[in-house]
């Protein structure tokens, strides 16, 4: 696996592999990889003739009073991890290299942004569709991965793509969760050790109002009730929000048919945890 830190040498080295027709499967990240990362990098090397994982912890989609100091970044161990999965190139760039100067264009997502972690975080789309168009240009994916624990991301990614006519296929992979079925986050450590044993509560109460949909629960509002009242029952985290949308157009839905999402997003002391679901109704 080889390490590159430059724009350039990135560029250069995609382009030598791209004149020999090689396919490349772009993993994003921000780091502090766990399972969930894993898959997606796993996913890629099953697909593509080349591997490229991006570690990149991107200031501008961290809102002034978030988590950007405090989240956790360990390069060895992740070195470590990638080569295990047999990544061929970690692009792995300093904050001035992808940065170097206050940016004259940026990209500003304008659909799909107003409902979920758009709306509690102001401005976090446009610096990931942001970040993301620069990734593409650099790297060329033949297809880009991404999980759907961001589910909002893939929606807004999939705009992005579509929109500007990029060559690239995304591929969406299903969330990878704990034995406890807590969604995998390199936030999880921030959580305090008995947040962390009540933490499940957020999955198995979007379990519990998937059930109850699918035995015929039309009511979306008696479903968002039903969720709360668990989460707030079993743990002190303040409820962001607990929302249920069409998917991946992410409207209010009259109905409730089609492909929906029911997401939510929880803070804790130190950390906010998103989860979600996404189900077919007939
Ligand atoms: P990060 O949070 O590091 O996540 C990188 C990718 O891993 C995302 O596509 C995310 O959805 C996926 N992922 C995280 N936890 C997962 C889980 N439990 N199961 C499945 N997939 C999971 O998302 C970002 O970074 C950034 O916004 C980024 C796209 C890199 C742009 O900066």
């Amino acid at each position: 696996m080889k390490i590159i830190t430059t724009i350039k040498e990135m560029q250069a080295i995609i382009a030598a592999q791209k004149s020999q027709e090689k396919s490349i499967g772009f993993v994003p990240t921000m780091g502090f990889l766990h399972e969930g990362h894993l898959t997606l990098l796993n996913r890629a090397r099953q697909e593509n003739d080349l591997v490229v994982l991006s570690i990149f912890v991107n200031p501008l989609q961290f809102g002034p009073k978030e988590d950007y100091a405090e989240y956790p970044r360990d390069f060895e161990r992740d070195r470590a991890l990638a080569e295990g999965e047999k990544v061929d190139f970690l692009f792995y760039p300093a904050v001035e290299e992808m940065y170097p100067h206050e940016l004259s264009v940026k990209v500003t997502v304008q659909d799909r942004t107003d409902v979920l972690c758009g709306k509690s975080r102001p401005g976090h789309f446009d610096g990931v569709a942001t970040v993301i168009t620069k990734f593409f240009n650099i790297i060329s994916p033949t297809r880009a991965y991404f999980g759907k624990k961001d589910a909002q991301q893939v929606a807004v990614i999939e705009g992005l793509i579509s929109d500007f006519n990029m060559p690239v296929d995304l591929v969406a992979v299903d969330i990878v969760r704990e034995n406890d079925g807590l969604a995998k986050s390199s936030r999880n450590v921030n959580l305090l050790p008995q947040e962390r044993q009540v933490a499940p509560v957020l999955y198995q109460s979007l379990q519990a109002a998937e059930a109850a949909l699918h035995e015929g629960e039309q009511n979306p509002i008696k479903l968002i009730e039903m969720i709360r009242e668990m989460i707030n029952k079993e743990t002190n985290g303040e409820i962001d929000y607990v929302q249920i949308y069409s998917y991946p157009q992410l409207k209010p839905l009259e109905k409730l048919e089609g492909t929906i999402i029911i997401a939510l997003a929880v803070k804790f002391t130190k950390v906010r945890l998103i989860d979600n679901t996404i189900t077919n109704i007939d």
